[in-house]
């Protein structure tokens, strides 16, 4: 395995994904993880994230010195280079006397850079950053340089560090995947036999060790990842399993119906299922602010499961579908909050269960190459992503009966379309929002004053960042049509063109 300290970048988890992707098992960790921890790990190379600071901050992320004397390699990407240039002997950091950010031209200057071999002279690279190194330490060599960034990349092929000061995890740079594949396969000699069916049988072995006689509740949401957790621990414990589903009166037309008879019809999953529309609207009265309806919604929900466990003996483990990403987007050690994902927050302090979440260290794809693996139909593991608040974060500002309705039907409307275009499979999430805003229009010889509806449609990997679908004109204008025609109460559709970041792919 090549473990990945964090340091706070954004796209961290991306240099995770890329290795994972190799076949090679990556895992990210926190960067106050010890020299001693990391040796029994016994990882076969070390990457040092980028992130946020100036490893002249005060409080800045440092590193266990003892790290760069286990023999392990070590490639600092970013910050991280500049950590390594910072923390060993010989080296220099200064502040750029430009900050660089995007797209920047670099030369390899040593043809015999490991890291580039095989890639040309002259290429392109993304670079993100305030600081550089100034001085290689002891032992290095520079080996690529660019026009504003000298010491672009660095090397010490006899200890095996090498240093680079753009983002080889992201799509915008030209060789990126190379240079990466160079470290792992060529340094690190790592070799790739890592596969979901490993992953499966450890979890599984994970999973019965943990639980022994216990008994789990797992919390249903109607989308992939808690499905395929449900399955997943089905597989591993079988009735030490009960699941409660919760209909908090936000799902997706018809969706209560398609997930008890798919889970507990064919699957034979042991799923109680709660109605308690009333119990999460009513909380939700007169609450506006995203972040808040978000908390209410994930606390009321532990509260339900509280509640119906309570009516259940013995229940000492929850389960949920949380996903890498929700854990890095819900802030860890390093990264900002964004968003307080309903998987991951608002659990209540005094919560009397241990918390069993399996696919943890897993982005979107790998979960449904999971669920497919273990034998699940393609309708459920390519439904396409449900965020655990629901429709209630797709209502702008307040929530109220009438404009649930209205997204829950356009959004009906727009799935059936996506699906008649046969463009499905394609696009990675749709759906409709209500924003919340009226304006006038004109049907048959009167003046209307109603609602706007708003299409989201995105293309992605793993949420993580998006770009908007390209939906053709005439599927759009079906769409629309339909919406205004058979939806009461809306005049108007609009078409959300924005790419995350900066935008995110749910409006709240
Ligand atoms: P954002 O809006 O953060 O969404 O760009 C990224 C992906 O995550 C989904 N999402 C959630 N999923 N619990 C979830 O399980 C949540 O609280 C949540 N919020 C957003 C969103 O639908 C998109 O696929």
């Amino acid at each position: 395995k090549i473990v990945v300290l964090d340091f706070g970048s954004q796209y961290n988890q991306l240099i995770t994904r890329r290795i994972r992707d190799f076949g090679i098992y990556s895992e990210l960790m926190s960067h106050k993880t010890t020299a001693e921890e990391l040796k029994k790990l016994n990882p076969k190379g070390i990457v040092f994230s980028g992130g946020p600071n100036s490893v002249y901050d005060d409080g800045a992320f440092s590193v266990d010195p003892e790290i760069f004397n286990l023999g392990i390699p070590v490639l600092g990407i970013c910050y991280g280079m500049q950590l390594m240039a910072a923390s060993l002997e010989g080296g220099a950091v200064e502040k750029a006397d430009n900050s660089e950010y995007g797209h920047a031209d670099i030369e390899v200057t040593d043809e015999n850079a490991v890291m580039f071999a095989g890639t040309p002279k002259k290429q392109y690279v993304w670079m993100s950053h305030g600081d550089l190194v100034t001085k290689v330490p002891n032992g290095f060599k520079t080996v690529a340089t660019s026009a504003n960034c000298p010491i672009t990349s660095m090397a010490d092929d006899d200890r095996k560090f090498y240093g680079l000061q753009f983002h080889t995890e992201v799509q915008n740079t030209e060789f990126g995947t190379d240079i990466l594949r160079h470290f792992a396969f060529d340094v690190c000699e790592a070799e790739a036999n890592w596969s979901m069916d490993d992953f499966i049988d450890a979890q599984i072995a994970d999973i019965r060790e943990k639980v022994g006689d216990s008994k789990v509740l797992l919390g249903l949401s109607g989308g992939v990842d808690s499905s395929v957790v449900g399955v997943l621990l089905n597989k591993a414990i079988g009735d030490q399993l009960t699941c409660i589903f919760v209909d908090h009166g936000l799902l997706r037309k018809n969706e209560a119906q398609e997930v008890m008879d798919s889970l507990a019809g064919k699957f034979g999953l042991n799923i109680i299922k709660v109605d308690a529309q009333e119990r999460f609207l009513s909380k939700l009265t007169g609450v506006s602010d995203p972040e808040q309806k978000r908390k209410i919604i994930g606390n009321e929900f532990i509260q339900v499961f509280n509640d119906e466990a309570s009516k259940l003996k013995g229940i000492d483990f929850l389960a949920q579908g949380t996903l890498y990403t929700d854990v890095i987007e819900s802030g860890t050690d390093t990264a900002q909050t964004i968003k307080s994902h309903h998987n991951v927050g608002g659990l209540p302090e005094d919560m009397q269960f241990s918390l069993i979440e399996p696919l943890r260290s897993l982005f979107k794809d790998e979960a449904r190459e999971l669920g497919e693996k273990m034998g699940m139909p393609y309708e459920l593991v390519w439904r396409q992503p449900f965020p655990g608040p629901g429709l209630g974060i797709r209502v702008i500002g307040e929530i109220t009966d009438e404009k649930l309705e209205i997204v829950r039907e356009s959004d009906y409307i727009l799935r059936e379309e996506i699906k008649k275009a046969g463009l499905d499979k394609e696009i990675w999430q749709y759906f409709t929002v209500l924003p919340g805003i009226k304006s006038v229009g004109v049907m048959g010889d009167g003046r209307t004053y109603d609602y706007t509806v708003g299409i989201r449609a995105v293309t992605s990997i793993d949420g993580m960042t998006s770009d908007f679908a390209r939906i053709p004109w005439d599927v759009l204008q079906d769409i629309s049509v339909r919406i205004v025609n058979e939806v009461k109460q809306v005049n108007r559709i609009v078409y959300d063109v924005t790419s995350k970041p900066p935008s995110t792919i749910e409006w709240e």
